[in-house]
């Protein structure tokens, strides 16, 4: 149901809570300034007080946000988006730099990489991949408990000299629970107690069954250290995300979500940001969580800057007149005036949220505090 705190309709009428408490005290309504009312209760008040009230809701605030569903025509490949999960120490770091290496168009650019929170290697050949940069379980479940499902693969990355480790373990539940296919990846095989298959029995435990096994997960052995069969593990990804069809229209305003937010003290709040369905321009306008703004510069994981940022392609962008949340979503909407709209609808539900967890206040306190 609609409800408002006292506090917030309040500030909407630019009057003190403890006056709109007293108010509503002479009608008999023996609240704090931190209860919530009815929607009913608070337009009539509001009334009473000789306010005008134009009820909006959160469907009509939102509402069109996201456009019209794609056609299968519109639909085009995308690159898939990628994280690296393991136990602590069985090189994920390291294999994510192998990877990142093996980047193509950076190698001749003879680029500086930027540590973005994302990045894409080309393979070449219309050949992409996007890896999220921020291994660790924490960021994977933060993104997805803020509605964000950029993940498409999972690479699980288990050192062949120390096999299943309790976060392997918890990263194959994150990986299960949230329905994302794994393959995994056997490190360190160059090491002289490297046990590939006493991980890939190890695995059946934990009912994932690789292919040697009779099984359909993908299993690569690699050594990230000596840079053994990376080109397996990419091909490994590359007939995952076949097989997962991934596509999404490049022709709509775009939406994604947010990998990382910070503030910047000369560019102010910066974001990387990922693509998910249309292409983003510099000049577009965005909501973003509770915030907005305007891309003013956008950039690449090689620190050049782009004008356009299609699906699954990672970019940083320079313009937001907050700092967003990793997992938060993003829409290109029409004006200035939607996205302040959207965002200002967004700011005061949070607050009310807040505000109706924190309100335990008792009669008595409330006596007290008049
Ligand atoms: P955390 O971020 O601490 O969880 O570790 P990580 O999983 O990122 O592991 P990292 O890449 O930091 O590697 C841990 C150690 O293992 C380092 O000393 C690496 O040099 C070593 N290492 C990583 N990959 C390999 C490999 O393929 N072979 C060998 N021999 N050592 C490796
Ligand atoms: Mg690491």
């Amino acid at each position: 149901p609609e409800t408002i705190t006292v506090q917030e309709l309040a500030a909407r009428m630019s009057m003190r809570a403890v006056d709109l408490v007293k108010e509503l005290m002479k009608q008999g309504q023996m609240v704090t300034a931190n209860a919530t009312l009815d929607a009913d209760t608070a337009q009539l008040v509001a009334e009473d007080l000789g306010h005008a009230v134009k009820r909006v809701s959160e469907a009509d605030v939102e509402e069109g946000l996201g456009g019209a569903a794609d056609t299968d025509a519109d639909m085009k490949s995308r690159p898939p988006v990628v994280t690296i999960m393991g136990h602590v120490d069985h090189g994920k770091t390291s294999l994510l730099d192998a990877l990142r290496q093996t980047d193509v168009v950076a190698g001749e650019a003879g680029g500086i990489t930027q540590h973005i929170g994302a990045y894409q290697v080309d393979l070449g050949n219309e050949r992409k991949i996007t890896f999220l940069d921020t291994p660790g379980h924490a960021a994977f479940t933060q993104m997805r408990a803020r509605g964000a499902k950029v993940t498409d693969i999972i690479i699980l990355v288990v050192a062949a000299d120390d096999s299943i480790m309790p976060q392997t373990e918890e990263a194959i539940s994150h990986a299960k629970a949230a329905g994302v296919p794994i393959i995994v990846a056997i490190n360190k095989v160059d090491k002289p107690d490297a046990d590939p298959n006493k991980v890939r029995t190890d695995l059946l435990q934990y009912e994932i069954q690789v292919e040697s096994m009779g099984g359909d997960v993908q299993d690569v052995e690699v050594s990230a250290l000596k840079k053994m069969n990376l080109d397996g593990l990419q091909e490994a990804i590359l007939l995952q995300s076949e097989l997962l069809e991934l596509k999404a229209n490049p022709d709509r305003p775009a939406e994604g979500a947010v990998v990382e937010g910070r503030l910047d003290k000369g560019r102010g709040a910066v974001a990387t940001m990922l693509v998910e369905r249309g292409t983003l321009k510099r000049g577009d306008i965005m909501v973003v969580g509770s915030e907005w703004g305007k891309v003013r510069a956008m950039s690449d994981d090689k620190g050049a800057q782009v004008k356009e940022a299609g699906p699954a392609y990672p970019v940083e962008i320079l313009g937001l007149n907050g700092v967003p949340e990793p997992g938060d979503t993003f829409h290109v909407v029409e004006s200035e005036a939607r996205a302040r709209e959207i965002a200002e609808f967004r700011q005061r539900q949070r607050r009310e949220k807040a505000a109706a967890k924190s309100s335990g206040t008792s009669l008595e306190q409330m006596m007290a505090q008049l």
